[in-house]
């Protein structure tokens, strides 16, 4: 039996803000994944849009609850579902797949998939998650965004994308049950990093510096290496990628 139970819909604003809805209506269940076949409003990291073609992508959500399941560290769920989407992605061949910190699936240098990862709370406490997965994944055209492929892009033929959805639930299961050391994520998420051990350009306050992607702590914060030799830890939002 599926750890997930799956609605699927034709048309919504954005299945994370569905879901969310629910929520708060407390109409949810852990393991419920809502995917949407024309994702109209979708929302992306930053007060962005995630836009993406009706019928060609998948975009759909997975609420988890942390009565059913309890997360050593909320940023280990970055890391499970990172690597439940970057191995299924391997598994369907798409070539050199890594994990561009904080949340983006990259082949090559050009991201395919996008992750938004909301974690709610009621006071203080951890009280769910919405994972949300944006894949594209037969999308030809990204008219000014050059930045942006697609699995059909990097593979050069099309994928069927409930199948590419049900290998990610099926990764993601395995995470979430198999009882992973906390450390383990982290090391097979650091190993997956986009960038590791390179010397890349970055912008933060505005001022654009050259250095080297150490790696990600258990916090989810990046840590990188400047040219005067100095390490210095990033929160999620306080430094970008200038590439
Ligand atoms: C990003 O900016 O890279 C994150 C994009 C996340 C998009 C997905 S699509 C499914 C889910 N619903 C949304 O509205 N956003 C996420």
């Amino acid at each position: 039996m599926s750890y997930f139970k799956i609605n699927k819909i034709d048309a919504i604003d954005s299945t994370n803000r569905a879901l969310k809805r629910q929520y708060h209506a407390s109409k949810i269940v852990h393991g419920e994944v809502l995917w949407a076949l024309d994702q109209q409003k979708g929302k992306g990291q930053r007060e962005s849009r995630w836009v993406s073609e009706p019928n060609k992508n998948l975009t759909f959500s997975v609420f988890l609850s942390p009565e059913k399941l309890a997360l050593p560290t909320v940023f280990v769920l970055n890391c499970w579902v990172a690597l439940a989407v970057r191995s299924a992605l391997i598994s369907f061949g798409i070539p050199t797949v890594s994990i561009k910190w904080p949340n983006d699936i990259l082949s090559e240098n050009k991201k395919i998939c996008g992750l938004l990862i909301e974690n709610l709370y009621r006071g203080k406490k951890h009280n769910g998650s919405i994972v949300g997965i944006g894949l594209n994944v037969n999308q030809l055209e990204f008219s000014d965004l050059k930045r942006a492929s697609s699995m059909q892009l990097a593979a050069g033929r099309p994928f069927v994308v409930e199948e590419v959805m049900m290998k990610i639930l099926e990764n993601l299961t395995v995470y979430l049950t198999s009882g992973m050391a906390v450390s383990d994520s982290f090391s097979a998420f650091n190993k997956a990093l986009f960038g590791l051990g390179e010397k890349r350009s970055f912008l933060a306050e505005d001022q654009a510096f050259q250095a080297t992607v150490d790696s990600v702590n258990e916090h989810g914060e990046l840590i990188l290496k400047t040219e005067d030799d100095q390490y210095r830890t990033f929160q999620h939002k306080t430094v970008e990628w200038v590439y």
